[in-house]
């Protein structure tokens, strides 16, 4: 049986976002972080972690969708490696007492090959299982999202 090419991934926003959103889907590339790219995770969790963050800084209310993604328009998220979850941290066995110690400790599990890391930006699985987060490199049609909140 083929494999299926394409994958249900949520993300976080505010409320202030409906509107365009609804209109156009999610855009990649106009927005805060100046890269190319929506980001997604497999984690309902951290997609309303965002989504609080996200009316903190621009107000609204938290939205949270459910949006179906190509496979071959994911690319690992680098950024997250660089700041993990405490969760992430703690399933490799990095202690959580001091954010300092934790994220030298996490880094030193990555070099040592014990965090799934990607080999290059097309490999997007490994971020998916350490860090719970990809980018989509192309917009998300309205069609494939689904508003949960
Ligand atoms: N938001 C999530 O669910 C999520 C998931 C995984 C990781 N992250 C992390 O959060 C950080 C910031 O992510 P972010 O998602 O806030 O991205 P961002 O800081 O780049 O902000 C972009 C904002 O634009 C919004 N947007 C997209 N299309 C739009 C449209 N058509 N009209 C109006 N607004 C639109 C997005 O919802 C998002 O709030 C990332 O660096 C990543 O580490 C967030």
């Amino acid at each position: 049986m083929p494999k299926p090419e394409t994958l249900k991934l949520f993300h976080g926003t505010s409320s202030k976002n409906l509107a365009d959103i609804n209109k156009h889907g999610l855009r990649a590339g106009r927005y805060k972080s100046g890269e190319d790219g929506i980001w997604l995770t497999d984690k309902r969790e951290i997609a309303e972690k965002f989504s609080e963050i996200s009316t903190d800084e621009k107000g609204g209310d938290p939205v949270l969708f459910e949006v179906e993604v190509k496979k071959a328009n994911l690319t690992p998220d680098f950024i997250m490696y660089k700041m993990p979850e405490y969760e992430d941290m703690d399933k490799v066995g990095c202690d959580l007492g001091d954010l300092e110690k934790s994220s030298k400790c996490w880094q030193r599990k990555i070099r040592a090959g014990k965090v799934p890391y990607p080999k290059n930006d097309k490999d997007w699985i490994p971020s998916l299982e350490a860090v719970h987060s990809v980018i989509s490199i192309k917009p998300i049609p309205k069609t494939k999202i689904k508003q949960l909140k």
